[in-house]
């Protein structure tokens, strides 16, 4: 008995057990029921699962970004079709894609919403294989990749070898900031002379987490110009936000406009999370009231301009609101998650409507609407996102970080129905 004490302690700190009343066990059960099945068929080390291949025809894409079929004949952007045997299987990815850090990161959410230890076994088994990822340098995306995964891993069974791997990626991340544009730089592709993406707001976790660690205020500080510029660049005045802002070799603007949302002008749902998002984690690392009153104005005109009966996001807000266009559970998910959080961070009434509003959408998606069973959709846990809908790339289909976002958004509502913070990167130092 006196043998098994430390381990009985440590999985009472790292796990939030749910109260008989709660829910959210169910779900959170389920999913990692389902993740496990999930983690077993992966065959290959180094793959990561992504989404299920699907299909699409121009006239399909065309039809829901309301314009001419014809525009698309020459798109030279539309995604190869899948093979015949593709089709609908599991699409596995490497260390280097945008997505990799997601399934491990679900694990770990897995983990610590159920106690079990296998759970906490894969999601090492998954972290370790993006090691990697920390000499990359061609992309932003290296704050998805690794705070998911090595920045939960340090939050639930932290190793000195896990703070060398965050350091180094935030080295590379605030290598693509250059002080005279003001922003870090998102991709190193397409025709733009410096395109900034407003998904880039979520990787400043990893900079807060890395200055932290380190004890070394340059990564804040290059996130904080990052969140300013952004404020200034990317939104319109009712809020919501281009996709892609690129910049003068000066800093100016040189265009602003979309790539995955329906048009330039229109509100991409899931851009406008990954900013509602990004701004209420910018507040609660910095204390600064303009994120937190940015936040709070995302936060309205997305609960405007989201007319879903279920509050699952059609994949643009500017979409045409019909049965037959295509949800995006991803969006839904992460504005879960925010909400929750953001709702800790307002008056009491304010906050009410954030949380009954995410807590709809959470039980929208823990439904079999999106919730798949055990066993199907290719293990992932949900169902029916939108990745790219111009580029006829994953429409409804499962995609890894509806899963890793879904199951945040379960965990935070448990710790804030527990007394707890919502989000808990303050243990990463
Ligand atoms: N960060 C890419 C996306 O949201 O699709």
């Amino acid at each position: 008995m006196k043998k098994l004490l430390p381990i009985s302690i440590s999985i009472l700190a790292a796990t939030l057990s749910a109260t008989a009343a709660d829910w959210t066990a169910a779900p959170a059960a389920a999913a990692a029921d389902q993740l496990s099945f999930q983690a077993s068929e992966v065959k290959e080390p180094g793959k990561f699962p992504r989404n299920l291949f699907t299909d699409y025809s121009i006239p399909l894409v065309s039809y829901h970004l309301e314009r001419e079929p014809k525009d698309f004949y020459a798109h030279t952007e539309l995604r190869k079709h899948p093979s015949l045997a593709e089709y609908q299987t599991v699409h596995y990815v490497p260390f280097d894609d945008w997505t990799s850090g997601f399934f491990p990161g679900s694990l770990w959410y897995a983990y610590e919403l159920t106690g079990r230890q296998d759970m906490k076994e894969l999601a090492e088994k998954f972290t370790n294989q993006l090691f990697p990822v920390s000499y990359q340098t061609n992309t932003h995306d290296l704050g998805f990749m690794v705070n998911c995964s090595y920045g939960n891993a340090m939050r639930l069974a932290p190793k000195e070898d896990y703070k060398d791997v965050i350091v180094r990626t935030a080295d590379n991340l605030i290598a693509r900031f250059d002080p005279k544009v003001g922003v870090i730089r998102s991709w190193d592709f397409g025709p733009w002379n410096y395109p900034v993406i407003i998904d880039n707001m979520m990787n400043l976790q990893l900079l807060f987490n890395a200055s932290r660690i380190t004890g070394d205020s340059k990564y804040r500080d290059i996130a904080v110009k990052h969140a300013d510029k952004t404020m200034k660049c990317h939104f319109r005045p009712d809020y919501t936000s281009y996709h892609v802002v690129s910049y003068t070799p000066d800093g100016g603007i040189e265009s602003q406009g979309t790539f995955q949302g329906k048009n330039d002008d229109s509100a991409w749902a899931r851009g406008q999370a990954w900013g509602l998002y990004g701004y209420t984690e910018c507040y609660r690392e910095t204390k600064d009231k303009k994120y937190l009153d940015q936040a709070r104005n995302i936060a309205k005109v997305i609960m405007d301009k989201n007319t879903a009966p279920d509050l699952v996001p059609y994949w643009d807000l500017d979409a045409r609101a019909a049965a037959d266009t295509p949800r995006d559970a991803s969006a839904g998910a992460i504005y879960a998650s925010a909400l929750i959080e953001l709702s800790t961070l307002v008056p009491a009434k304010e906050g009410k409507t954030y949380r009954e509003y995410a807590e709809k959408i959470l039980k929208a998606l823990a439904s079999p609407a999106y919730a798949a069973k055990v066993g199907e959709n290719g293990g992932f846990v949900l169902m029916h996102s939108t990745g790219s809908l111009p580029h006829g790339s994953e429409i409804d289909t499962p995609l890894n970080y509806a899963d890793y976002y879904y199951l945040e958004a379960l965990l935070r509502l448990r710790r804030v129905n527990a007394g707890l913070p919502a989000a808990d990167w303050a243990s990463v130092k």
